[in-house]
């Protein structure tokens, strides 16, 4: 018998990792993003990364009618941030600082890291979409991660 959801979320929440906001774009050029931690790298060359996106969030077609995004990678200051774009629908982006990529997704202000994608290829994952980006461009910053890990969010030391 296949495992139980809750549980399931429960058992993967030990395996620690950072936290990201994905920024894409709808056809109409609205701008979406959701807090993600299903993000993996996948390969250098060529520069893959893989993310997962629920097939009920809001921003989900928004992925293959803009075939680009971005992956931001929160920096341990921006849980507000993680909390908002967590929330489905709504202006997200009202009250944030951001700054438009060479891709027109939203690269968000004091992210640790961000990569910027051209969707590569898409898979079928269950409830979820798993979408390959290779990687266009991407930058780091000198500041510390945000991390979660048994639903809750840490900082490094913790
Ligand atoms: C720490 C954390 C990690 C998450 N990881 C993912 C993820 O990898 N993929 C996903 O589709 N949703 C993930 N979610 C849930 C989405 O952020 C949430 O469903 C969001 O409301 C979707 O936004 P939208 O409906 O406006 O697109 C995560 C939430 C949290 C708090």
């Amino acid at each position: 018998m296949p495992i139980d959801k809750n549980e399931l979320r429960r058992v993967m929440g030990h395996f620690a990792t950072g936290v990201t906001v994905i920024t894409t774009l709808s056809k109409e050029g609205k701008m979406h993003g959701l807090t993600a931690n299903a993000v993996s790298s996948l390969s250098l060359v060529p520069p893959l990364l893989i993310i997962c996106v629920d097939k009920k969030a809001e921003s989900y077609a928004s992925f293959e009618e803009s075939k680009v995004f971005t992956v931001n990678i929160l920096a341990d200051d921006q849980e507000d941030i993680s909390r908002r774009f967590a929330v489905s629908g709504g202006e997200k982006f009202e009250g944030v600082a951001y700054r438009r990529g060479a891709n027109g997704a939203p690269i968000l202000h004091g992210v640790l890291a961000h990569l910027e994608c051209k969707l590569y290829a898409t898979f079928d994952g269950g409830d979820h979409a798993i979408y390959l980006g290779e990687i266009e461009e991407a930058e780091t910053r000198e500041v510390k991660p945000l991390l979660f890990f048994r639903g809750g969010y840490r900082a490094m030391g913790d």
